[in-house]
């Protein structure tokens, strides 16, 4: 473990130092014109999340079923997910060895790493299983599940600016 930690420091150390960091960090407008798409993405990211696990609790869309809610939603939902982290990595940049010392970072990485596995793998195979392959209550719990990981995420990112970093130097 202490071998990982110091080649994440080293990391962070770089993407500090590097020309992308530096130049967000010393733009007046850049870091917010980086975070208008991160929050943008969010906005699309969450409705994605809501309308799909509104269809699997129950909730008709135009009365169809939750496998074509899922196909129409779900390229919108990885759209959204790629700006996220493409936005997120260079807000990141800025101040990456302050991030590696902020447990609402690392608390958010661990959130995202288990929303994005279990959105394209258990809850992916619920979506697309036809009603009565399925229990419901699977279905309510997968839906629940997917709500609270990808809440998680965004109650970190949320907490970044407000739990003080134990600062790394
Ligand atoms: C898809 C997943 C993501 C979600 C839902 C998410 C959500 C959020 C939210 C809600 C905020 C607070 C915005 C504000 O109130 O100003 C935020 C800020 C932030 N996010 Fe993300 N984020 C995601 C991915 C990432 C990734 C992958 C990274 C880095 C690798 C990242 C880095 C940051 C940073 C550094 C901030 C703080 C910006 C500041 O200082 O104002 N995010 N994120």
């Amino acid at each position: 473990m202490r071998w990982l930690a110091a080649e994440l420091l080293a990391f962070c150390r770089w993407c500090n130092g590097s020309f992308f960091g530096h130049g967000i960090r010393d733009s007046v407008w850049l870091f917010p014109f980086v975070e208008i798409f991160h929050l943008l993405a969010l906005g699309l990211l969450g409705g994605t999340v809501v309308i799909l696990n509104l269809s699997l609790l129950g909730f008709r869309f135009r009365g169809e079923p939750v496998a074509a809610v899922a196909r129409d939603v779900r390229p919108w939902m990885i759209g959204s997910i790629v700006v996220m982290l493409v936005s997120g990595f260079l807000l990141f940049s800025t101040e990456a060895v302050k991030m590696y010392g902020s447990p609402a970072f690392q608390l958010k990485m661990l959130f995202l790493l288990l929303a994005i596995l279990f959105t394209f793998t258990v809850h992916r195979k619920v979506t697309m299983l036809e009603e009565g392959h399925i229990a419901p209550l699977w279905r309510k719990l997968a839906a629940v599940v997917c709500i609270a990981l990808w809440a998680a995420v965004a109650l970190g990112g949320r907490a970044i600016g407000y739990v003080n970093s134990s600062g790394a130097s």
